[in-house]
């Protein structure tokens, strides 16, 4: 690997609170580059189509939503007085609202519209132009960027990921039960790993990283190897 490392592309991926989001801003912080939360925007579009009408009794309206894609202007901000990237939909701070647990359980059927697929991965091939990036999802070594310098599949335990999202949303103090939020989980598992476009899939050439008993500390001790490593073989 050849590169500086504020040139470096990096791709995560992974199921649902693995804990890609977390690992991911540590990698940007240490390397010193752009963090980019895919999730979010596949996030953003669901609250279009909910703030618009687009999803009523259950039913995503496929159609009025494709028409309206380029409508919809996401951005992704660092905020260094909460010193946290935000969420921005058509001049609007979303980051909290696309959070919600409304929001989780529709997130996963309209990101299966290839259209929304489309869109999204070329404005994240766009983030990374001219630049090195951080970027989280689930399709990011695979589809967005399959040439990626470093790549890592991240898992853990489902009952673990359930437990670190449950103790996020009531830190945030927002309304969820364990088991609303471990059943959304394993819903949101089967559904992204079963699509037709672009399901979440460990690419090839990606190294998976379990991180059920590993602190953050740990992982980071893990990632700084695996960067030496690759430096050392060019
Ligand atoms: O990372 P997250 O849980 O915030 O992502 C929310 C949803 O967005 C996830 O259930 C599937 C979808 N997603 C996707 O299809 N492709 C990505 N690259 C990132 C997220």
């Amino acid at each position: 690997m050849n590169k500086a490392n504020q040139d470096l592309v990096i791709a995560i991926d992974g199921h649902s609170s693995g804990g890609k989001s977390t690992y991911a801003k540590a990698i940007a912080k240490e390397l010193g580059i752009t963090y980019v939360d895919s999730g979010a925007m596949y996030r953003a579009v669901t609250l279009y189509a909910m703030e618009n009408n687009l999803i009523r009794d259950g039913h995503i309206d496929e159609p009025a939503l494709v028409g309206q894609l380029d409508q919809i202007r996401i951005k992704i901000k660092f905020n260094p007085e909460e010193v946290r990237y935000e969420t921005w939909m058509n001049g609007r701070n979303i980051e909290n609202e696309i959070r919600t647990v409304a929001v989780s359980n529709y997130v996963s059927p309209v990101s299966k519209i290839r259209e929304v697929r489309e869109a999204m991965v070329s404005l994240q091939r766009d983030m990374a132009r001219d630049r090195g990036v951080v970027m989280d999802g689930r399709d990011i070594g695979t589809v967005v960027f399959p040439d990626a310098d470093i790549k890592i599949y991240l898992t853990a335990k489902p009952e673990i990921r359930a437990q670190r999202r449950f103790d996020e949303l009531m830190e945030k103090g927002m309304e969820a039960s364990y088991d609303q939020v471990h059943g959304n989980i394993m819903d949101r598992d089967h559904q992204d790993s079963t699509r037709d476009i672009s399901p979440l899939k460990k690419a090839e050439d990606a190294i998976e990283l379990d991180n059920s008993s590993m602190t953050l500390e740990q992982q980071m001790a893990w990632f700084k190897e695996l960067l030496e490593k690759k430096s050392e073989e060019g």
